[in-house]
Formats: structure tokens, sequence, C-alpha cells
């Protein structure tokens, strides 16, 4: 018999952990009751948010496999940083092989990989367990982007003909952790980070409704990558200050700044394109996610730093430092624009109610590994592009063994 309820366990205990907790307030027939971590105190801290927010009893586990074996979970969110997808992903198989426990499903925060070798042997371990699979990529899921694209398909394209153009980017003023600027660790620097939004998000504008996602054909990638602030002095600093010595952008420096086009065909062979940028040195606000998607007669615009709600403070007010008007975050003081309700407006709960009944139904989710896989062979052929400085036809032939200089530790702007 079909379950009625989902039993989830989270792997990792950090920033995007707590928002999913908190998005869980917006999900239907699903608890969270299982947290395992690097460090049992951050799990104890975020079941205990789980339980004041009365979304699930969540307990702690010693382990993945310990979490697998008990009944109660049904399905993983796999949220710990890049550089520990795969070991999280073999542990939840090796434990389903060896009869442990059972699981419905498993979903992954961005990327699913560092790289197309390791995003698709995610997709492969996920397969061989027969796990149903979610990608976790929230911007698909905005209420913004969702009900955007709704009217502007069935109200502009279906009168003037389809959109052709979709612009997206991402911006802030840098990672909270360390691990997320080190190119190794991470995958790549903003690109990596980042780009990963933006590319799906603007694939997702100009896919027709209901279309699947080979409706459009990636064709070539032209892309630009850049340390523009990071990598002075001063900043370094800072970097390896926040780091205890560790982060080296003097020498060992990721890209703060990275731009894309991505030109694809439809059905009917025209041309389409997905102009992106992204940057961790954008000092505003906050987080600024914007979009527009263009067609013959119409345009849509979206600019989440434009929100309905803003609050001015004058220079007597001065606050400790905080997160709370805004993801990322940069001023307590002036006029300052407030997301009221960030885990909607990102899509994050939208993203958990749909993988939750998904799972529920016995149905792939829509956002699935497999998109996760494609995304990654986008931003490594973008990776491609910027390290040749020319434009590249989609799929280059070392795709699948490529690692970009930059997770190698041998990019350096200053030296070239
Ligand atoms: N969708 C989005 O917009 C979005 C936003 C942010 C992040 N993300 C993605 O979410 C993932 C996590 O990012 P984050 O910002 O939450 O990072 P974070 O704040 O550094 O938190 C990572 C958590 O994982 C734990 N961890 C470390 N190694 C682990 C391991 N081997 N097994 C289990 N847990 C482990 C850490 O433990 P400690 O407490 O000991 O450090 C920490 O609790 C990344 O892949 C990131 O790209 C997505």
């Amino acid at each position: 018999m079909a379950k009625k309820r989902l039993g989830v366990g989270f792997v990792g205990a950090g920033f995007i952990t707590k928002f999913h907790i908190r998005s869980w307030l917006g999900v239907r027939d699903a608890d969270i009751l299982g947290i395992v971590s690097r460090t049992e105190e951050r799990a104890k801290e975020a079941a205990a948010l789980a339980k004041k927010l009365n979304v699930g009893e969540a307990k702690v586990y010693k382990s993945i496999t310990d979490m697998v074996a008990d009944p109660a979970i049904d399905a993983i969110w796999i949220c710990a940083p890049n550089y520990t997808r795969l070991e999280n992903m073999e542990e939840i198989v090796s434990a389903l092989e060896k009869g442990k426990g059972e699981l419905i499903g498993v979903t992954c925060e961005k990327p699913l990989g560092r790289n197309v070798k390791e995003a698709r042997a995610m997709l492969e371990l996920a397969q061989k367990a027969g796990l149903l699979d979610g990608y976790l990529e929230n911007q698909v899921f905005a209420p913004a982007v969702v009900r955007g694209k709704e009217i502007i398909w069935t109200r502009g394209a279906a009168i003037s003909g389809r959109p052709y153009l979709a612009r997206a980017a991402e911006e802030h003023s840098g990672p909270h952790m360390p691990w997320f600027w080190e190119g190794e660790l991470q995958g790549g620097g903003v690109l990596n980070d980042m780009m990963c939004h933006s590319v799906e998000e603007a694939r997702f504008m100009l896919t027709p409704p209901g279309a699947p996602r080979n409706s459009l054909t990636p064709v070539k990638i032209t892309a630009h990558t850049s340390c523009l602030k990071w990598q002075n002095p001063d900043y370094a600093k800072i970097l390896s200050l926040n780091s205890g010595g560790k982060t080296d952008y003097i020498s060992r420096p990721a890209e703060d700044f990275a731009r894309s086009l991505v030109e694809y065909r439809d059905e009917n062979d025209k041309k389409l394109i997905v102009e992106t940028t992204t940057s961790w040195s954008f000092v505003g606000a906050g987080l600024r996610l914007s979009m527009e998607l263009l067609g013959p007669e119409y345009s849509l615009l979206i600019n989440t730093l434009d929100s309905g709600l803003k609050v001015f403070f004058s220079r007597n007010v001065k606050g400790s430092a905080g997160e709370d008007l805004v993801e990322k975050q940069n001023a307590e003081m002036g006029l300052m624009p407030v997301v009221s309700d960030e885990e909607s407006e990102y899509g994050y709960i939208a993203e958990n109610r749909h993988m939750v009944q998904s799972f529920l139904k016995g149905k792939r989710p829509e956002e699935n590994f497999t998109d996760g896989v494609n995304v990654t062979e986008l931003l490594m052929t973008a990776y491609m592009s910027a390290e040749q400085e020319k434009t590249i036809v989609f799929p280059p032939p070392e795709l699948d063994s490529f690692v970009p200089a930059v997770a190698k530790g041998e990019w350096n702007p200053k030296k070239s």
C-alpha cells in the first residue's frame, strides 16, 4: 500500500538544512525525523529547530547508515558540502545494499557534483539502488518564476510566438563558510556555486510548459570568469582570517565573477539564448536574484530585492549585524528591502512539497538527478570556454573527464 506520510532525514545541519526545516511549515504529509552531521552539536541544533517549529520529532543519528536503518526514515535530503556528496551517497547506497534499511527516495542540493564524473556517479548510484531522485534546484519552484512562466506562455507566447531570450543573474557579496571559497572543495568558484541556479532557471523558463527537457538542445557556450574583488590583498586577507589561514586568494583564487551565453535550438531549429551573470562581488542590500524572459511582444522581469516591504533605520539605530531582512544581508541602516518570506519566495516550500508528493506517489520528481547532470555538463563546458577564451560547441568530447583548473588549484588570473 502506498505511504500516506513521509519520514525525512537530513545529511548536514548547516545553512541550507535550516532553510529547508523552516520551509517545512508549508509542506504537507511529511515530517523531519532525522539529522546526521559532522558535528553532533550542530545536528542537535537543527533537530531542536525542527521540534520547535513542530515540523517533526527529529532524532540525531551517529551515521548515515544508522539513519537509513531506522524504519521511520523513508527519504534522505543530502545537504552537506559539495566535497562530501559522493561519500554521502555511497554510504546511503551501501546501507541499502547491505539490507540495513529501505528508502523510497533521495534528494540532493545543488550542485549534484563538482564535475560531470561526480554528477553522473550520483545518478548511477541512485538508479542502482532503485531510488527515486530529486535535484534540489529551488529557483525552478520559486512562485514568481513558476507563475511568470505560466502567464508568459499562455498569453504572450500563445499569441505572438515563443520567448527567445532568458537572462538570469544571481549575485551576493560572498559565501558564508570558508569551504565554498576553496576551488578544490567546492568544485570551482561562483560559476559552479551560483551559475547552476541561473542556467537551470533560464532553461526552465524557455522550455514550453509540459515539454521535456530535451525539447531544447544546447548547441554552444561562451563564458568568462574573473576574480574582480577577492584577490586584492585587503580582501584576500579577510578570507585568510576567516579560514584560519587556509584560504589563499593571492596564489589559489577562485572566480568571483562569471558570465555565460548558452545557445540552444528548439524543436523547430529556432535559435534561443540564455545569458547568465553571477558574482560574489556584488555589494547591495543582500542576495539579488534577477530574471528576464523576452519574446516578440512581451517581457518578464523579476528582481528579488524589489520587494514590497522596505524599512528605514536612521543613523542612530546601530544594531548588530544580521540576516533577518534578507539572505546575505550587507547593512542594517538606511532604506532596506525585506524579503518577507524567503522560504517561499526563493522556492524552497514548493520544491519540498513537490519532492514529498512525488515520493509518496512513487513518481520520479520533475527536477531530478538527470537535470543535475545536465546542469553540470553546461557548467563544465562554460569553464572550458572561459579557460580557452573561445566558444565551445556542446557537448565537447572531453566533457566527462574535465576538471576545471580552479578545482585543481591551478587557476590564477593575475599570472596570465
Ligand atoms: N539552494 C541553494 O540556494 C543553496 C544555498 C546554500 C547552500 N546550498 C548547497 O547546500 C549544501 C550545503 O551548504 P550549506 O550552506 O548548508 O553549508 P554549511 O553551512 O557549511 O553546512 C554544511 C553542513 O554539513 C555538515 N557536514 C560536513 N561534512 C559532512 C559529512 N561528511 N557528512 C555529513 N555532514 C557533513 C557540516 O557540519 P559542521 O557543522 O561540522 O560544519 C554542516 O552542518 C552545499 O552543497 C551548497 O551548495 C544550496
